[in-house]
């Protein structure tokens, strides 16, 4: 199937910000975390964290996770459908290692989309992309997982590492997957999760509930963000509850990865082709 994919097919005109701008006549600017509360006063609190903690993410991500957080992102591109020409799309792209990591795979990528909403991250993640990837097309924009600004069946895979968790409609993000693959293209989704195992599992608990966040808190100066993540973590579904919801968004062949004794898992669900299904004749 040729497809002639390019950023601008991509995105939905309506939803690009230079639309919006045209569409709600105010100006485009420059923006900084503190202008965030005054343009966007539906923005949800927690991209506002992410802008804070921008600076020291990656340090943080590496020391905290004890440098397994690349290995894991390496699983999910390792799980990316192989063929010529694949478009890409990373949702919570955050400062973009997912797309860096299969642009170090040497994947025969066209183009590369990465979609989030914290300026202050997708910032680094353009920085990082201008230092380090010059082909093939890595492109950064910013976007809400549960409304994307992306058109229909535009992706060979969609990739989201760590970010399932932080938006605010989980079922509408996955909804927004299925619609944004083609018929057999594949979401490749990396969360934390829990070990099974009791001894490890409290182990990891005493760590991620009282080491983590004060290390987190002290190098990034947020506390509160740090706090954040071993909360969410441990009220997310993970393992078959998370399956289940992948499947009653309407992927097909869904399977849990679990990784580091069950600290990290990958889920992987494909988009179905609803035309091999439909009976001859039918509608
Ligand atoms: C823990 S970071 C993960 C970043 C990156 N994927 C990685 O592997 O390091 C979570 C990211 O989710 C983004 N995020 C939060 N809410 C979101 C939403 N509704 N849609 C898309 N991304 C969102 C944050 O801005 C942040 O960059």
């Amino acid at each position: 199937m040729t497809r002639a994919l390019t950023m601008n097919t991509m995105l939905s005109p309506v939803m690009t910000a230079r639309n919006w701008a045209r569409k709600t006549g105010r100006r485009f600017k420059k923006m900084t975390p503190a202008s965030h509360n005054d343009d966007h006063p539906e923005r949800h609190p927690v991209w506002w964290m992410f802008d804070r903690i921008a600076r020291r993410y990656d340090l943080l991500n590496r020391l905290l996770s004890f440098g397994r957080d690349q290995a894991w992102r390496r699983e999910v591109v390792r799980g990316i459908p192989r063929g010529a020409d694949l478009c890409i799309v990373d949702l919570a792209t955050g400062t973009a290692d997912v797309l860096l990591a299969a642009r170090e795979a040497a994947l025969p990528l066209r183009l590369g989309v990465g979609v989030d909403p914290s300026e202050g991250m997708i910032a680094l993640g353009r920085e990082k992309v201008r230092r380090l990837a010059a082909s093939p097309p890595l492109h950064l924009v910013r976007g809400d997982a549960c409304a994307l600004p992306l058109g229909d069946a535009c992706a060979d895979a969609i990739t989201m590492a760590f970010g399932i968790r932080n938006v605010a409609d989980v079922d509408a993000a996955l909804r927004e997957m299925r619609r944004m693959l083609r018929p057999g293209g594949r979401a490749l989704i990396l969360e934390f999760s829990l070990p099974e195992n009791r001894l490890i599992r409290w182990a990891y608990l005493l760590y991620f509930r009282h080491v983590l966040p004060r290390i987190g808190g002290l190098i990034s100066g947020d506390f509160a963000a740090y706090r954040y993540l071993n909360q969410t973590v441990e009220q997310f579904p993970y393992g078959a509850a998370f399956c289940a919801k992948m499947r009653a968004a309407g992927f097909v062949a869904v399977s849990a990865r679990s990784m580091t004794f069950g600290v990290a898992t990958v889920y992987e669900g494909v988009s179905p082709d609803l035309t091999e299904t439909r009976p001859a004749g039918g509608p």
